[in-house]
């Protein structure tokens, strides 16, 4: 058997098809959408079984027409009058058109950005995928909670979440399960989930299924004796106080990356009454970045058909300056480490913004955006140490002796998925928090 199959995101977005082998066109001027899908040979059941027929197409979709791929050349010959232009999205997606009429123009490159901007706002149908998406995300966060006291293992966490979703109809994860414990807790994008829970004081737990394609993005980070140790609450706290204020903020109009910049802000202030921070004032610390040892990675992205979804023209955290020469796109994103660097140009791009001027390259929150709001401190030896502690202009800031007492607390995040609202917004994620989620790991819940 070969890998399991993933509709493309794009594709999808058109046609609300997912199975292999269809096309599909759209006629801009007629405003004409067809779905083109395979003939399944009898033979093709006996191994793959049936796809979707077109009166089941028809039933699922809203395409104005449903038919036989056999037919696109065709349709294709009579459609593309001699002048007019075909929009395809990849150049190794043209189609064969020696048999048109005329001079036929294929244009590969204006279509994605396109999408892109169709998709970065989110129709009420899409937000509707998306909430399922959290709300079942949300019960299987609820799930392990529930039985985090009796668990052994970071595998035992992955296979309650992954078996949960997949019962409740969500059988694809949106990414990796991300079951951190301890030290696992402060690599971002750990996925080995394969260690013991003893002696460890939390575990991360990052982890949210598909619904219909649509992606969820939720995080919560517990502690595994039921009773957060005094390090563990302090650095818990301080999360939790980065991701209220930056939520309240969320509204249209709303620059992204100078939530980016609070969340820093009430990091630093934090850090320093923590002690972790030292020798210099809040101002002078963030001016140099030192923060960014500590909470290396972007505040969000968007979430839709991907995980980190499209993000249109613009750029969520890290405007036109940012960008490196040859690159276009929205992909400096979540992934790309904060560095004191980038979070300098971030800076320097939030003081240049004024409210009679666009921003150059950055977003401005509109309605029915749905991105993440995902703060965290990690305590990552080996990244703090090369780049931080053996750096004189950030070891100064930092408190060696302080920070030894907070490495076994590994890392906290907590995230989730916000929809942007007419005035403010509202949260999709629903997975408990704080005293709640304290209250389910230790008295366990109904789950439903
Ligand atoms: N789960 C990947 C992320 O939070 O962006
Ligand atoms: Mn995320
Ligand atoms: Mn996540």
């Amino acid at each position: 058997m070969g890998p399991k199959f993933h509709q493309r995101r794009y594709f999808y977005y058109l046609s609300g098809a997912s199975f292999p082998g269809c096309s599909v066109t759209y006629d801009i001027a007629r405003d004409h959408l067809i779905l083109w899908i395979p003939y399944v040979d009898p033979r093709n059941v006996l191994w793959y079984g049936k796809s979707p027929s077109t009166d089941d197409c028809r039933a699922i979709s809203t395409v104005d027409d449903v038919r036989y791929i056999s037919g696109l050349d065709k349709f294709l010959y009579t459609a593309l009058v001699p002048g007019s232009t075909l929009f395809v999205l990849h150049p190794e997606q043209k189609p064969k058109l020696e048999s048109t009429k005329g001079v036929v123009n294929i244009d590969t490159v204006k279509l994605r950005p396109a999408m892109d901007a169709a998709r970065v706002i989110k129709t009420d149908y899409e937000v509707a995928m998306i909430r399922r998406a959290n709300a079942i995300s949300s019960a299987a966060h609820k799930a392990v909670m529930s039985r985090l006291k009796k668990l052994a293992s970071e595998r035992e966490i992955d296979a309650i979440f992954s078996g949960f979703c997949t019962a409740q109809g969500a059988p694809n994860q949106a990414y990796p399960i991300i079951a951190g414990s301890g030290p696992n807790a402060s690599t971002l994008h750990y996925e080995l989930n394969n260690e013991p829970l003893a002696g460890r004081q939390l575990v991360c737990l990052d982890a949210g299924a598909e619904w219909n394609c649509y992606a969820s993005d939720v995080t919560r980070t517990f502690p595994i004796s039921g009773t957060f140790t005094p390090e563990a609450a302090a650095i818990h706290a301080i999360v939790t106080r980065m991701q209220n204020e930056c939520i309240q903020r969320v509204k249209p109009g709303i620059v992204f990356s100078t939530l980016h910049l609070h969340a820093c802000i009430v990091a630093v202030t934090e850090l320093l009454r923590l002690g972790i921070l030292h020798n210099g004032t809040a101002a002078e610390i963030f001016n140099r970045g030192t923060v960014t040892a500590f909470f290396p990675h972007g505040l969000g992205h968007h979430v839709g058909l991907e995980v980190h979804d499209v993000s249109g023209p613009q750029r969520l955290l890290l405007g036109a300056t940012a960008v490196p020469k040859g690159r276009r796109g929205g992909a400096i994103g979540k992934r790309e480490v904060m560095t004191p660097e980038t979070l300098a140009v971030m800076y320097r791009e939030a003081l240049a913004l004024s409210p009679w001027a666009a921003p150059k390259g950055q977003q401005r929150l509109e309605k029915n955006m749905v991105v993440t709001i995902e703060p965290g401190i990690y305590f990552c030896r080996e990244y703090i140490q090369a780049y931080f502690l053996d750096n004189p202009t950030h070891a100064k800031y930092i408190n060696k002796e302080v920070l030894e007492k907070y490495y076994p607390v590994g890392g906290v995040r907590i995230e989730d998925c916000i929809l942007v609202t007419d005035d403010g917004n509202q949260n999709l994620t629903t997975a408990p928090k704080g005293d709640e989620m304290l209250a389910v790991i230790n008295e366990g819940c109904i789950l439903y």
